[in-house]
């Protein structure tokens, strides 16, 4: 029994020491409250509160407190002690509660030493420098931007990277984001930016302000085309894995070459005869292990694949109907179509419909073309329309509700204005 006491009075001693809060703002814990990010608030999501136990604040930040004071990791509780929370950086010391910059450690430094990291991620350009570094070499880490100085060009978040901290910046991969350039050669797309970092103000300037130049490549695929151009005639649906588990995002589109680099838009006119490159692809799941199947595709007058007149691809295979090629399927994560346009008589548009599936890719991905093809299962059907004006030769006499384009394009030439859905 002493002992128990002996355990409560230290703890109270304890709490005193600490320089708890004890004002007049309720404890969290007593007005059934807690902390969603920064601001702690009870239950009635009106009145503040400061927390108390360690599940309060869970970021375990000075801004949890009320302004004067600080958060007490050990003590569990907003002190009038002046502690900086979280903890500062080794390059880094605690003043008045904020971690401010000591730049010890970069002594002798040069500008040669400033080394901005680029990482090419397949959504974003991460760029990091060292905050400190810059500062040692009087340069303001407030005034980093990228490309033009606007909202959303600068850094968005600073983490400590081996006990250093590091600003970092998230570029975006489209040609509208703050002044980025996009280059291309036949193999890949580049994307370029510069990084613009001014000085610190002090009466004597000893530097200039400094620019970066980054640049990422990446190889010319369907998915960053989708992505760098605007208003792309796209399909999407969602696919199962190969074994009925997770689900993938499945985009088909149509483009204009076949290094898949340029997607119909909603603006394009193209004649019938014009190939068209379909190219349907996942991301999302792992390509060293599965690989995407396009099963069949069919083109329909109607926004329905039942009864569909027209079939580009069976079985894997390009079909008879009209000219195709089965560039690419059962191979990788992108699969690879070409055929010619043709015209439904009947109708301004032609739908198309694809099967498609995920395959494991050491197993059931290619199948020889000569062969009758197996029953395909399990595969989910992606679509897109590209509807047409036409404003060709009404003369025609042609009932059939869909000819290859080699017989139509003499009598039905038209031309076809894609449209996005
Ligand atoms: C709060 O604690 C301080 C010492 O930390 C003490 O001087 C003060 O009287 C306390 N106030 C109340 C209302 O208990
Ligand atoms: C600054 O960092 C150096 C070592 O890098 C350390 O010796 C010094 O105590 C630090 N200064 C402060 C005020 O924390
Ligand atoms: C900086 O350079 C001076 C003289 O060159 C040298 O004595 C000192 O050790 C260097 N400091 C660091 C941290 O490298
Ligand atoms: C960029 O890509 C387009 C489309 O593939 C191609 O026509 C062009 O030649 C490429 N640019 C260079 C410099 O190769
Ligand atoms: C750095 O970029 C700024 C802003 O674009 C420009 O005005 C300046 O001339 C550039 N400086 C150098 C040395 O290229
Ligand atoms: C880019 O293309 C080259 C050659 O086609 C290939 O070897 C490389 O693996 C591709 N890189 C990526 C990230 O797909
Ligand atoms: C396109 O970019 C967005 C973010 O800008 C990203 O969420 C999406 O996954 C990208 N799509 C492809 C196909 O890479
Ligand atoms: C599905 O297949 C993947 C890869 O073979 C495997 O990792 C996963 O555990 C499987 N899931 C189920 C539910 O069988
Ligand atoms: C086709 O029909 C589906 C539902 O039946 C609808 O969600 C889609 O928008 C239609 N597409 C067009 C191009 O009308």
């Amino acid at each position: 029994m002493n002992l128990l006491y002996i355990i409560v009075l230290v703890a109270a001693l304890k709490y005193a020491d600490a320089g708890c809060y004890n004002g007049s703002i309720a404890a969290c814990n007593t007005c059934g409250g807690g902390c969603e990010s920064v601001q702690c608030f009870c239950i009635n999501g009106i009145d503040s509160c400061v927390p108390t136990t360690a599940s309060d604040c869970l970021s375990q930040s000075n801004d949890c407190c009320p302004t004067g004071y600080y958060y007490d990791v050990n003590a569990i509780c907003c002190t009038d002690k002046v502690i900086c929370n979280p903890s500062c950086s080794d390059d880094e010391m605690c003043s008045a509660g904020e971690c401010v910059c000591n730049t010890t450690m970069y002594k002798n430094k040069t500008i040669n030493d400033l080394k901005p990291s680029v990482v090419c991620n397949s959504d974003i350009m991460l760029i990091s420098i060292s905050r400190c570094l810059l500062t040692y070499l009087k340069y303001d880490y407030n005034t980093i931007y990228a490309g033009t100085n606007t909202p959303g060009c600068t850094p968005q978040y600073n983490t400590i990277d081996n006990n250093i901290r590091v600003d970092h910046l998230q570029a975006e991969l489209n040609s509208g984001w703050c002044g980025n350039k996009i280059t291309n050669d036949s193999q890949k797309i580049y994307f370029t930016n510069t990084l613009h970092i001014g000085v610190l103000s002090s009466p004597i300037i000893t530097v200039n302000p400094l620019n970066f130049t980054f640049t990422c490549s990446y190889n010319l695929t369907m998915q960053i085309a989708l992505n760098v151009t605007l208003h792309p005639v796209v399909g999407s649906t969602t696919i199962p894995g190969t074994n009925g588990s997770g689900a993938f995002d499945l985009v088909m589109a149509a483009y204009t070459d076949n290094s898949y680099s340029t997607p119909f838009q909603e603006s394009d006119v193209v004649t019938v005869g014009t190939d068209i490159y379909l190219g349907i692809f996942v991301t999302g799941a792992d390509g060293n292990a599965f690989a995407l199947r396009v099963e069949k595709c069919v083109a329909s007058p109607t926004n329905t694949s039942v009864d569909a007149p027209v079939t580009i691809v069976t079985g894997g295979c390009a079909a008879s109907d009209v000219s195709t090629d089965v560039i690419q399927n059962g191979q990788t994560l992108e699969a690879k179509v070409r055929f010619s346009l043709f015209k439904f008589e009947v109708a301004d548009s032609v739908y198309i419909f694809c099967d498609v599936r995920m395959c494991d890719i050491n197993n059931d991905c290619i199948k020889s073309c000569t062969s009758k093809s197996g029953k395909s299962s399990n595969t989910n059907q992606v679509s897109i329309s590209l509807p047409y004006d036409y404003i060709g030769d009404t003369s025609s006499s042609v009932t059939n509700s869909a000819l290859p384009w080699a017989v139509l394009c003499s009598t039905l030439l038209g031309f076809l204005t894609i449209k996005l859905y």
